[in-house]
């Protein structure tokens, strides 16, 4: 249940016109507070605490209401019933949205022939919980890995490859575009040749392609084997600039048919700046003027195709904020041209950066590979249990460092930057991955070390106990809110307030000890159920394990 839209949603009616329902940091007072008395004072000609005398009553009148009483300047604060917190807290958490959308995702966008770096791990980590989230609602989404396989990498990938031979592994595939990449900027001849190459492998060659369809192989591979380290749900399609390469022809063609096409220096472009502009914001590059397809016209033959088989009623991306300028410069085509009527948003991301507020980088100064992010977390979460004396199986080692990677990362607002430190996101203690999961470890064994639990009806709660139901009823608002808003920092930092209720209670209220009687075991079991519960969902939007012990 959301338990806010119905307490805040039950006053208006009774009220009959719509006042503001606060959560107040210290809930000693009251659960809930509203400023009715406040709104409503100006058109009854009441002062405000008068108008609160007058509507207090009302309010008591409501049966889920204990107690309400006037604060300040005319604030009302409400006490809930402990049976109606009781057996709200009971049902199970699963309101659908009203509104259910098709929703294509893009997120990933992983690069064929290039080790993943530490850039692609918001967008596998973020993109990957939102599209969680959207199911968990009900919407219906369509994830897309817009992997980038058709540009000129692939020329100097090429080029390469056809003087030094196949390369046998992703290591050996990796090293080849720096090191092409290198050669070219010297070598004007080693240039030319792989943008030609790339002309080629566009127009069909069939020697580049076979080479094409080698390397690519062991790119695939590769793509898999993070995306099962990170936990990520399939891509529901893996289809890139190549694979919407068929596709450019007819956008064009829209393009074409709506006159916003300009020739430039050989290449074709689109005017998408406006008067009210005052950011830079140049032109669309559409195809260059080696004739190559761009960057820009693959993401709009992308839009175009997704509208024509998905028809989706939203387009969502998330890459790092780089990209800004791309993606609106590619929305305000797509919309100028009309190529679809989905609504289309883009999530930028900041970077993870080194305590010296520079992106982050490997301890000999290289750009950060995703794999060796994740083995550096493994080896200081095996550290710190070694420290502390515990002994645990690689499995769960491996579950508390992914942990500590997609928690800490989910737990920024995704705009920011964020210092990315291995040794402070494993601590089992603060905000980490590891606390989330201490405490969801912690209440399966009570559950566990419980057995059976017995019914309990009505009973009465002590404040731990009622604080924490009352976070379990704000759940589904947190996730409604979160997807909303697209911010999926919302549900990390829900997890990390819940499990900080979730140790106050445990505290504060024993449970298994011998001097507790029957019922107010039985009524903390249920409590402990409840709370599990609900972690464990926020835990699994997150894409987090459960180990069995920590
Ligand atoms: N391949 C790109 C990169 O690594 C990201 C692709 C993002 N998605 C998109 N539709 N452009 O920078």
């Amino acid at each position: 249940m959301n338990l806010y839209k119905y307490i805040s949603e039950s006053i208006n009616n009774k009220l009959g016109f719509a006042a503001n329902l606060e959560v107040p940091r210290n809930r000693a007072f009251g659960d809930f507070a509203t400023n009715a008395a406040m709104v409503g004072a100006k058109s009854a000609g009441k002062n405000p605490r008068e108008l609160a005398g007058e509507i207090i009553p009302k309010l008591r009148d409501l049966d889920f209401i204990a107690d309400a009483s006037i604060a300040g300047p005319g604030f009302i604060n409400i006490k809930l019933r402990d049976d109606f917190i009781w057996q709200s807290a009971a049902k199970p958490h699963n309101e659908k949205t009203t509104a259910p959308k098709k929703i294509d995702l893009d997120y990933g966008g992983y690069n064929v022939g290039k080790a993943l770096h530490i850039g692609h791990l918001r967008t596998s980590i973020v993109g990957d919980t939102f599209n969680r989230i959207a199911k968990y609602l009900g919407h219906t989404t369509k994830s897309y890995n817009h992997i980038g396989d058709w540009g000129r990498p692939m020329g100097l990938i090429i080029a390469w490859i056809l003087e030094y031979g196949m390369p046998k592994n992703a290591d050996e595939l990796n090293k080849i575009y720096p090191a092409s990449t290198e050669r070219a900027k010297n070598d004007d001849a080693w240039m030319t040749r792989a943008k030609k190459i790339t002309a080629g492998l566009q127009s069909g060659n069939p020697e580049y392609k076979k080479i094409y369809d080698a390397f690519m192989k062991i790119s695939l591979a590769q793509m898999d084997t993070v995306l099962h380290r990170l936990n990520l749900l399939p891509f529901d399609a893996t289809m890139g600039e190549r694979g919407v390469a068929p596709y450019v022809a007819d956008t064009q063609k829209i393009l074409e048919s709506h006159n916003l096409l300009t020739e430039s220096d050989g290449a074709m472009i689109v005017n998408v700046k406006t008067d009210d502009d005052t950011a830079p914001m140049p032109p669309l590059m559409f195809r260059t003027s080696s004739g190559t397809q761009t960057y820009a016209a693959a993401d709009l033959s992308a839009i175009y195709y997704r509208t024509q088989t998905d028809n989706p009623d939203i387009i969502g991306y998330f890459t790092d904020s780089r990209q800004n300028l791309h993606f609106q410069q590619v929305f305000r085509v797509a919309k100028m041209a009309n190529i679809t009527n989905a609504e289309l948003f883009h999530t930028g991301f900041g970077a993870l950066t080194g305590s010296d507020g520079k992106p982050f980088k490997t301890r000999d100064g290289g750009v950060a590979e995703l794999l060796d992010i994740l083995d550096m977390v493994n080896d200081a979460v095996r550290t710190r249990v070694a420290d502390a004396g515990k002994t645990l199986d690689n499995e769960t080692i491996s579950s508390i460092a992914l942990a500590a990677v997609k928690f800490n990362d989910l737990l920024h607002d995704v705009r920011a930057d964020y210092v990315f430190d291995p040794n402070q996101i494993t601590s089992f203690e603060g905000r980490t991955g590891p606390y989330i999961l201490y405490t969801a470890v912690r209440l399966n064994s009570v559950l566990k070390r419980a057995g059976n639990i017995t019914n309990t009806t009505a009973p009465e709660l002590t404040d731990d106990e009622r604080n924490l139901l009352i976070e379990t009823l704000d759940f589904e608002r947190t996730v409604h809110s979160a997807f909303e808003n697209r911010a999926t920092d919302m549900i990390a930092n829900y997890a990390y307030d819940l499990c900080q209720l979730i140790n106050t209670f445990y505290h504060n209220c024993p449970i298994l000890r011998d001097d507790i009687d029957e019922n107010t075991r039985a009524k903390r079991l249920t409590i402990t159920q409840i709370a599990r519960d609900t972690l464990a969902t926020a835990i699994d939007l997150m894409g987090l394990k459960i180990p069995d012990e920590m």
